[in-house]
């Protein structure tokens, strides 16, 4: 096991992917896991609409509007349909990077890096509030004159200053070309939710990252300088799909022009 996972406190990853129903989580994790959800009964509906979005978002991106290159910042432990996988059935020419802070993912990195022959799957272990290196290491593994889809699914919620979370975002898509896509969910209390408030107060004193949610202004102005996509920024569960239900965190696509 590498030495920096921690198994006496509960890790977002960990406790993400307990959510989502996977295997890798330690006691700790599914402990708090359970106590948010007895807080927040919709935590594990809103995890399960973030990933679909991604499905939707990358199947798009590598679709329709022919970006070949993801860098997807706090990827989280392997599941389902991970950004390669989707992105890759359809252009198995994509070459994807992957970037996540926990050293858990780090572990699991290797089931990630099983791509498509003809395309590239990365991992780099870098941390979200430093922006540049990420840059450096993802100019190493694409190419950074073609368009990239920059993917910040549940992750800015772990920069709790919204000057330097604008800031990051800002230099991610300044090291890009006309083109690219900021691919983005950021849980809210404004979308109903009940018990979500709690949750995240329960979640701040008993695991870690601590963690932030913001208003539909606050993460709208993530997206300054970039052309939000139809339907722009709504419950990532209704985005391009018509779900029964909205959950609390919003999810947009935009371009950079
Ligand atoms: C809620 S999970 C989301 C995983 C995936 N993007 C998804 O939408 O299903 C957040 C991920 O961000 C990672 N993370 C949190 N803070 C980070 C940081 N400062 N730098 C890099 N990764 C970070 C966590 O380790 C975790 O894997």
């Amino acid at each position: 096991m590498n030495d920096r996972v921690r198994t006496d406190i509960a890790h977002n990853a960990r406790v993400w992917n307990y959510w989502l129903g996977g295997k890798d989580n330690y006691p700790v994790d599914r402990t708090v896991g359970e106590q948010v959800t007895s807080l927040y009964p919709s935590i594990g509906e809103v995890a399960r609409a973030d990933r679909a979005f991604l499905g939707r978002a990358v199947g798009y991106l590598a679709g329709e509007a022919g970006v070949r290159q993801f860098l997807d910042i706090g990827t989280g432990l392997p599941t389902a349909d991970n950004t390669h996988e989707v992105a890759q059935r359809i252009a198995p020419d994509a070459r994807v990077v992957y970037v996540d802070n926990d050293p858990i993912v780090l572990t699991h990195a290797r089931a990630l890096l099983t791509g498509a022959p003809e395309g590239v799957t990365e991992y780099v272990d870098a941390d979200a509030h430093r922006p540049e290196e990420i840059v450096a290491a993802a100019g190493r593994i694409l190419d950074l004159d073609r368009p990239v889809a920059v993917m910040m699914l549940g992750i800015l919620n772990f920069v709790l200053d919204t000057e330097e979370a604008r800031s990051i975002v800002r230099t991610l898509m300044a090291a890009v070309p006309s083109g690219s896509h900021l691919v983005l969910t950021h849980p809210t209390l404004e979308l109903g939710g009940e018990g979500n408030a709690e949750a995240m107060d329960f979640w701040n004193a008993h695991a870690t990252p601590p963690i932030t949610a913001r208003s539909r202004a606050e993460v709208e102005s993530f997206f300054e300088g970039l052309e939000l996509l139809e339907p722009g920024l709504v419950s990532c569960a209704s985005w391009r799909f018509a779900a029964s239900g909205e959950v609390a965190q919003f999810g947009a696509v935009a371009r950079k022009p």
